[in-house]
Formats: structure tokens, sequence, C-alpha cells
């Protein structure tokens, strides 16, 4: 029998179209192959498509329409998965955790994100972009485009949320976010091997979550008592001392980890694809530099510099369309619930996927070309256009509380570095990973004058 997706006839009450797969295997194979063929291969069933992979039933949703009611009109009907994506370390963070805690943990954390606590991070974004541009211009050798912005992300975090310094620690938090994008972009297929099994994947899951572990041992122990900073640890911590409904340990574990990881891999991927993008297109290149050399002044760009940068944030805002580092969110049906046209029983895996819907040439002209141009005119409603074909950063409650934080890094990051290097390669295409990510299946690699090293 073949992965050939034949239509399911059998459709019980209203259910949506399924498309069969495999015995066991369902879809998965299919996905792993061609995520995007695999995709609009589901598209020709409808909008809400039914199949399986391994042996979770789940059902994607490719239309806006019914996206924003998931995420939004309807958000109280659906929950977050309960597998945590095999990654049970972030089970209690913000990320995953779900219901009355979601709630308490949202409301402690918001602050840390308002428009102007943000705003007082952007020195250090700036000077931390300034410095990563520098020492890529100094290096000796080819250097890799990914430790370059991961380096330079993970430095922000580390300052603004934590109060650190994270370049003692970026190996460990490296392996550990590693480990942890490899474990949740494996498809269930994998999952459903059991963790005892030392298998190589097995063993590196372990070995990176235990690099990381160790780094929250040591900010946690380096926390002074009743220390009363302002930072992300400063507030879990006097929360777990002061307050009989404050978090536990072993969630404030799990919170430091779900930003250390959500919190620089997301960013970093994206500022990735925004450099390789300026390497393929010099009119995007000489277009964004005209704009940098007209708006700052000094060696890096500034807080103020930000309302003028219109196509610097063009460039990202197209970023995140053909790239969005979260691929898909993910969610589950809490009872049995009327989606569009369609019943969904209880426990039905949702699926909604960024990559895809981004790339949906129903709402996108040229779909794949990158083409910051489209964003010219962003006063003007996007045609027809429904607004869910764009959701980099989710939607409704739940959406990223990291967004601005990350729109901001990326713009003052991408300013900087162009002020710095001179970015040219000959990477024609490279394929794209579909993960839990949008990543770049192998490092690129440029020399210090922005030459590329395939
Ligand atoms: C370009 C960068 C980023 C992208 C594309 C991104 C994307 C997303 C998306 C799509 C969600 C929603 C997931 C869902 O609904 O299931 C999300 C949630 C979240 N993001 Fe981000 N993110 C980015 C940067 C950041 C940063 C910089 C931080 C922290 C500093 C962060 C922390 C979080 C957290 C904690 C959540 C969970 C929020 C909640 O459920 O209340 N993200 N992100």
């Amino acid at each position: 029998m073949t992965d050939n997706g034949d239509k399911d006839t059998d459709q019980q009450g209203n259910l949506p179209p399924k498309r069969s797969g495999v015995p066991l295997v369902g879809s998965a194979v299919s996905f792993a192959r061609d995520p995007y063929a695999f995709y609009e291969d589901l598209a020709t069933y409808g909008d809400i498509v039914r199949f399986s992979m391994g042996s979770t039933d789940m059902a994607a949703v490719l239309h806006p329409r019914n996206i924003k009611e998931v995420l939004v009109e309807a958000f109280d009907k659906y929950r977050k998965p309960a597998d945590a994506g095999g990654v049970d370390i972030l089970s209690e963070g913000l990320l995953l955790s779900d219901g009355e805690q979601w709630q308490q943990q949202r409301k402690r954390l918001q602050p840390l994100f308002y428009q102007d606590r943000i705003e007082t991070y952007a020195e250090t974004m700036g000077t931390y972009a300034a410095a990563s541009a520098e020492e890529w211009a100094a290096s000796d050798g080819p250097v890799d485009l990914t430790e370059v912005t991961s380096t330079y992300t993970l430095r922000v975090l580390g300052k603004t949320l934590f109060g650190i310094e994270a370049e003692k620690h970026r190996q460990a938090i490296r392996a550990g976010a590693e480990a942890i994008r490899e474990r949740s972009s494996e498809s269930p297929v994998s999952v459903d091997i059991p963790e005892w099994l030392p298998t190589p994947r097995n063993r590196r899951y372990k070995q990176g979550i235990a690099e990381l572990e160790t780094v929250i041992d040591e900010l946690l122990s380096d926390q002074p008592d009743g220390a009363g900073g302002e930072d992300l640890l400063s507030l879990l911590v006097a929360a777990m001392d002061s307050d009989d409904e404050g978090p536990t340990e072993r969630e404030i574990r799990s919170q430091l980890v779900t930003f250390l990881f959500a919190g620089h891999e997301t960013s970093a991927t994206a500022l990735t694809w925004a450099l390789y993008e300026l390497g393929r297109k010099p009119e995007v290149a000489g277009r964004l530099r005209n704009e940098v050399d007209d708006v700052v002044d000094g060696s890096h760009a500034e807080v103020l510099d930000l309302p003028a940068l219109e196509y610097t944030e063009q460039v990202i805002q197209e970023t995140l369309r053909r790239y969005p580092p979260a691929a898909a969110i993910f969610r589950e049906t809490d009872t049995d619930v009327l989606l569009g046209d369609y019943q969904l029983p209880a426990d039905t895996y949702l699926v909604l996927p960024q990559f895809y819907v981004h790339t949906d040439d129903r709402w996108w002209d040229d779909p794949l070309v990158f083409d910051p141009s489209r964003w010219d005119d962003i006063s003007e409603p996007p045609g027809d256009r429904p607004e869910y074909a764009y959701f980099p950063f989710g939607g409704g409650p739940r959406h990223c509380i990291g967004m601005r934080f990350a729109q901001m890094e990326l713009k003052l990051a991408l300013a900087t570095i162009v002020r710095h290097c001179h970015i040219d390669h000959e990477y024609e295409t490279v394929d794209i990973d579909i993960g839990s990510t949008v990543s770049p299946p192998r490092r690129l690699r440029y020399g210090s004058n922005g030459e590329s090293h395939p």
C-alpha cells in the first residue's frame, strides 16, 4: 500500500474530509519527503482536512477565517496539546501551560513586555548588534551565520530578561535549544519511540537537556535572596518566595527553559533568513542600505531611529512571511466543537501551518518570491486578503508575548549589521527545513567581507 493520499469516502456525520495514508505511519512519509507538497495535496480536500501522523489523528486548518476562529473567536474551546511536543521540561512554562496556571503566568510576566519597558532594552539590542557585526567583520576565516545570529539573540535575552552575560553559558544553552528543536520537530511517529531507548536522538536529547539544567541550577543558586531585581528571573523567584500561590521551583525551571528557548531561537532563525536573502538580492540590500545610511547616525541603530526605518521593517515582515520561524501552531479540541461547517470531536489535534498559509497563492502573489516591496503600502488594507493569512506570532490571547521585543530586536540588528557588513554570496537557493521552526538545513558560512563559503 502506498501513501497516495486517496480520498476517504467514508465521511461520518459532518466530519472534515480525510486524506488517507499508510497504516501505522499515516502521512508521515509524505510530510517528511516534502512538507509543502504534502500541504498542497491536503488543500485539494478542502480548508479543514483530517489526516494521521503515526498514531495521532490530526486536522489541518488551512483557511485564515477558520484560523482566526481557533485562535481568537473560539479561543477557549481549544487547549494546548497535552503531549508538550515530547519536551516535558517545557510543560509548565508559558508556552505550554494552560487554564488558570497560564492566566496567572501571563499576568505576572506581561509587564516585562509593555512597550515602554521594551524600549529600555533598545540600547542593549543595538550595542550587541554592533558588537556581533564587528566581530564578524574582524573574523579570520568563514563564519557560520547561525552562530552570529544566535549569539546575538542570546546575549540580548540574557542581558534584558535574565540580567546576566549569557556568553559563558552559550554552549550549554545552544545544546539545550538544539535538543528541544530536534525533539519538537520529530513527527509523532518517532516520538512514539520510548525515551529510555538509547537511540542516538534520545541520547542527544538527554545530553542537551542535562547541559541546560546545569545553567538553570547556576542561575537559581546565583540569585541572591530578596534581590528585588526587575528581570524575569528576579520576578519569578520573588513570586515563589512571597506568595503561597506563587510558582513552584519546578514551574520556575520550566519557565526559564521556555524563555531561554523561545526567546532566542526564533529571532535568530528570522535574522539568519533575512541576511541570507539580502545576500541573494542586491536590489533589496541596496534599498535597505540607502535607508539605513539616511536614518542611522552612529555605529548602531537606536530607538529613535525606529519609526523612520520603514523598509527595514518591510524586510522583516517579508522574512516572517516567507520563513515563519514558528512553522505551525498546535491545539487540541476540549470538547466536540463546530469549526466552519464541520464538527470536530473532543481531543482532535489541530495544526495551523503558518509556513503553508503564508505561501498560499489564494492570498499572495508569487508567494515563493521574497519581495519586501509587497509591503510598500502598509496603510492600504491588503485587498481581499484575510487578516489571518499572515500570523507569524500567532493570535488572540495566546499570541507571542515576545512579539514586540522580537520585532524591535530584529529591526535594530538588521539596520546595524548592514552598516558594518556587506553580504554577498552564491547561495542561489537552499532547502528549507520544516520542523518546529523553519530553518536553513545546513550551516550558511560567510567570510568577514561577506562572501559566501558554500
Ligand atoms: C521572530 C521571533 C518570534 C516568533 C516568530 C515567535 C512566534 C511565536 C508564536 C507563533 C507563538 C504562539 C504559539 C501558540 O499559539 O501556540 C509564540 C508564543 C510565545 N512566544 Fe514567541 N516568537 C518569537 C519571539 C519570541 C521572543 C523573543 C520571546 C521571549 C522573549 C518569545 C516567547 C514566547 C512565549 C513565552 C510564548 C507563549 C505565550 C503564551 O502562550 O502566552 N517569543 N511565539
